[in-house]
């Protein structure tokens, strides 16, 4: 068995326990408001009629020019969409609305604390804060065109603002999920080679207004120490006009916002004519190995495959108030918090703090007094507001018509909660899987079209047609077989190569199913998403969890690597192996087995010293359950760790046969030690 089986397993264990579900149809009165109704769309979309279907996506845009090939292979798998065309991203979320509908909310910020007013800010209003912020970011702080800005901001208004006055420019964005420690933020300002970070001083979470500004100083220093300069930050005060940091303002390198943009008042900048195919934003994911992996998204193909999804799958309309838990920090957050919604002129509702903050009842009271019609959020907060408070939602008078889940498979138990609790047997749902990598939808049900089923994502959206291959590259045709699911055909939310590493973007998402690498055939390049998965009769799909070494918590991905990588920093580690074990609310979460260096004797303080140490480096997301010390890791003869063996036994179940490994006894000694806790 290889290394990699544990994932493999243990995830694929926890949804394999799921039966079949019983259908739930969408109400006639969603299907009768809704975008999309007929089914000659999978007709329009099928791969017959690849690449010029997507043209319906592009359409839903403004563009200064068209483009003249929708798909260019030439330098495949880096695909080109809508090559040729000039479009901007800020014109499409701003300006084009403005003529029917300046004065419709776009944004409504609510803050943490609920004393604290909500600000409705309008297209109008956005568009006055996105040039005048983009002003300064031209004339203050010297961006241009083609430039990398990293920017490590909490929920705010100010976010999007800060990544549409980039899009104006033509800068490059590269968001940095606020909650991350400032290690990974100079990570990415490292990799990106940003001389510009933007971030906020404070925010609030659980009732405590954090200090942010130390995270912009101490990633300045780390930068610095990896050869990567800031010379500017631009820090936005939670307060304007008040500093809420115990930090001091550096001179000559950090700018107030709040006060600088006053000379900016009034000015309008003109949208930069991107072509499609330039970069709009990097986000970067874990990998199985090393550095974090800065997914490159283009400008056009990305943002009309937010938009068509934004506008088929979470059937978004202008009337529309949508709300998604996710952070802006994540690609859920950039494709369906940001650039889809707006592009469709929907309000969209943007909330600092924590959902069950200060009680089991707040998300549902800003449903109500917003009146929100769409939800979207992930199975890890369905299942913490379950938990919580069972019974709230019937507490509040508002009415959802649509509600989206992403990012870890969901049980069928917590689907059917969410469903006629949280809906109220009114909303339809879509249970959607994609990837930062993909840029938006993969599987879904069309919400006025299909009928869901609890536990599955359901069949390739329109234009995605998936396929699952077993190890030897052999498609798996039936029913009910878990393989490796790809996608045979690119699409236009795709992302265009890693960042600065085109061999690693080839090797690590095409290599294995290419069957000729110098082809320029787009059907030569099955897209290898790293998730195992099973087809049922109906081709609705199942997702089983991640193929390679990569940990889902609260459906975010943490490198199995980086968090061993984490632990050693610890001095009196010699060796560390994470797996993942299940956990009724994050999904699974690490478990931390470290064996120590000689002449360290194991206590509570060095297991303390370790699990700090991960979340020092990594964030608090990848705080292990347990820090295991054990006196040896079981190995293979040629010296590999045994995660499987790890991961069976803190999953409590069977080990297998273990009498190939170098040291079969110390499975019987490390099992003890679990057990008897
Ligand atoms: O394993 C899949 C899981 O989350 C991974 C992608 O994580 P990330 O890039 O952080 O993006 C999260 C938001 C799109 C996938 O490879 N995943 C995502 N959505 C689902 C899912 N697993 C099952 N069902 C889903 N709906």
């Amino acid at each position: 068995m290889s290394q990699r089986d544990v994932t493999e397993t243990t995830e694929s264990q926890i949804a394999v326990h799921w039966q079949e579900e019983d259908y739930y149809y969408p109400s006639p009165k969603f299907i009768g408001q809704a975008n999309l109704t007929d089914p000659a769309v999978f007709d329009r979309f099928k791969l017959d009629n690849f690449p010029d279907c997507y043209v319906e996506y592009a359409e839903m845009l403004s563009w200064y020019k068209y483009w003249d090939e929708v798909l260019d292979t030439s330098d495949a798998p880096c695909f080109k969409w809508f090559k040729g065309g000039k479009l901007n991203a800020s014109y499409n979320c701003i300006d084009r609305h403005l003529a029917e509908n300046k004065n419709k909310t776009a944004i409504h910020f609510v803050p943490e604390p609920e004393e604290e007013r909500i600000d409705h800010i309008t297209y109008h209003e956005l568009y006055v804060r996105v040039n005048e912020f983009a002003a300064l970011l031209r004339n203050k702080a010297k961006l241009k065109r083609g430039d990398r800005v990293t920017i490590h901001m909490p929920m705010s208004a100010e976010l999007p603002i800060t990544m549409l006055a980039c899009a104006r420019l033509g800068v490059i964005h590269s968001v940095v999920f606020g909650g991350f420690p400032a290690s990974a933020c100079a990570d990415r300002i490292v990799d990106s080679q940003s001389r510009v970070l933007i971030t906020m001083d404070a925010y609030h979470r659980s009732g405590k207004l954090l200090d942010h500004k130390p995270h912009a100083d101490e990633a300045v220093k780390l930068s610095e120490e990896q050869g990567q300069t800031v010379d500017t930050v631009l820090v936005w005060q939670r307060y304007p006009g008040k500093y809420s940091s115990d930090k001091p303002m550096k001179d000559g390198r950090d700018i107030t916002v709040n006060e600088e943009i006053a000379k900016y008042y009034g000015e309008r900048i003109e949208p930069e004519r991107m072509l499609a195919e330039e970069p709009l934003f990097l986000m970067y994911t874990s990998g199985t190995t090393g550095k974090p992996k800065g997914c490159q998204h283009s400008t056009g193909g990305y943002l009309a495959y937010v938009t068509g999804t934004s506008k088929y799958i979470q059937d978004i309309q202008p009337k529309d108030v949508y709300w998604c838990m996710a952070d802006i920090g994540w690609i859920t957050g950039h494709s369906y918090i940001v650039y889809g919604p707006l592009s469709l002129c929907a309000s969209s509702v943007i909330y600092e703090g924590v959902p069950t903050f200060p009680d089991a009842g707040r998300s549902w009271r800003i449903a109500q007094n917003l009146d929100v019609s769409i939800f979207h959020t992930a199975p890890t907060a369905i299942r913490a507001l379950r938990k919580v408070g069972p019974d709230e939602p019937a507490k509040y008078n508002y009415h959802f018509k649509h509600m989206t889940t992403v990012g870890e498979p969901i049980e069928p138990e917590v689907w059917k909660w969410y469903e006629s609790a949280v809906g109220k047997g009114e909303a339809i749902i879509v249970d959607t899987w994609w990837q930062t990598e993909t840029g938006g939808f993969l599987c879904s049900t069309v919400p006025g079209i299909s009928p869901m089923k609890p536990g599955s994502a359901g069949p390739g959206v329109p234009g995605i047609h998936p396929v699952i291959f077993d190890d030897e590259g052999n498609e798996i045709k039936e029913a009910g077989i878990a393989g490796n699911i790809c996608i045979r055909n690119p699409w236009p939310g795709m992302f265009q190569t890693i960042w600065g590493d085109r061999d690693r973007f080839v090797k690590t998402y095409f290599e294995r199913y290419c069957k000729d690498p110098k082809s320029t055939d787009w059907r030569d390049w099955p897209y290898l998403t790293g998730d195992a998965a099973m087809k049922a009769e109906d081709e609705y799909y199942r997702i089983l969890g991640r193929i390679d070494d990569v940990i889902n918590v609260s459906g975010h991905r943490l490198g199995t690597k980086e968090i061993e990588s984490a632990a050693l920093v610890a001095d009196e580690v010699a060796e560390a192996a994470v797996v993942p074990v299940a956990h009724d609310i994050k999904g699974t979460e690490p478990d931390l087995y470290v064996s120590l260096k000689p002449g360290f004797e194991p206590s509570e303080d060095i297991a303390q010293k370790v699990s700090q140490a991960v979340i020092d480096q990594i964030g608090k997301i990848a705080k292990p359950r347990r820090v295991w010390l054990v006196p040896d890791m079981p190995k293979t003869r040629s010296g590999k760790i045994m995660r499987r063996v790890l991961g069976a036994i803190s999953n409590k179940g069977d080990v297998g046969n273990v009498m190939t490994l170098a040291n079969p006894e110390v499975v019987d000694t490390i099992k003890t030690m679990v057990e008897k806790e």
